[in-house]
């Protein structure tokens, strides 16, 4: 599913974000960014050591959670992995919906500072953290869908989802959201 905000390209894929031919694909990552299961796992896998090794040595205290941090991709065949941390569900009562907002906001931010053109995001939070998964398509497709209103950059932000029931969540979602 493909929609445009002015000049610049929305789009809903099913998938493996680490098959993307994009300049920067979005980690799942946790604060210690140590590594993990699901996307962060698949990343640090395809993308080799590399990027354990500058997160190590240019973030040794990790990143906050809401935030996101820049490496170099290693064997993928994008040029950035932005490591976000988003928030743990918590019933909603942990200022869940701002901080995973502000995940989006900052790894677009990343992509205006860094030249990209083109971003792939997973659906950050919905799995081992636990956020569900219509309330996490609804913030942070509206969150990107108002940085491409206001910035008109970058040109491709595409959502990858993993499986047919997070596609279809963030499918209606979009569909409302320009219907
Ligand atoms: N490509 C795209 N999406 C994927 C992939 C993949 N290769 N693997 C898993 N997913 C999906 C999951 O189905 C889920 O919808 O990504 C979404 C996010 O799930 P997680 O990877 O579990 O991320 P998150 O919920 O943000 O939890 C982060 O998990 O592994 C740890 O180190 C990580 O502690 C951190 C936590």
């Amino acid at each position: 599913m493909l929609v445009t905000v002015g000049a610049c390209r929305l789009e809903l894929v099913q998938g493996d974000i680490t098959h993307q031919e994009v300049d920067a694909i979005v980690n799942a990552a946790n604060s210690a960014l140590a590594g993990g299961s699901g996307v962060d796992g698949a990343v640090h896998e395809a993308g080799g050591p590399s990027l354990m090794d500058q997160t190590r040595r240019e973030f040794p205290e990790g990143c906050e959670t809401g935030s996101a941090v820049a490496t170099a991709a290693g064997n993928l065949a994008a040029q950035f992995v932005f490591h976000a941390v988003g928030p743990v569900w918590r019933g909603g009562h942990g200022d869940e919906d701002r901080l995973l907002r502000s995940c989006y906001s900052r790894c677009l931010e990343l992509a205006v500072e860094h030249g990209v053109e083109s971003v792939a995001f997973p659906a950050i939070s919905t799995g081992v953290f636990d956020y569900p998964v219509d309330l996490a398509a609804e913030a942070s497709l509206d969150e990107v869908r108002q940085f491409l209103e206001q910035r008109q950059r970058p040109s491709l932000v595409r959502f990858v989802l993993f499986s047919d029931g997070h596609f279809g969540a963030h499918a209606r979602v979009l569909e409302e959201m320009v219907g």
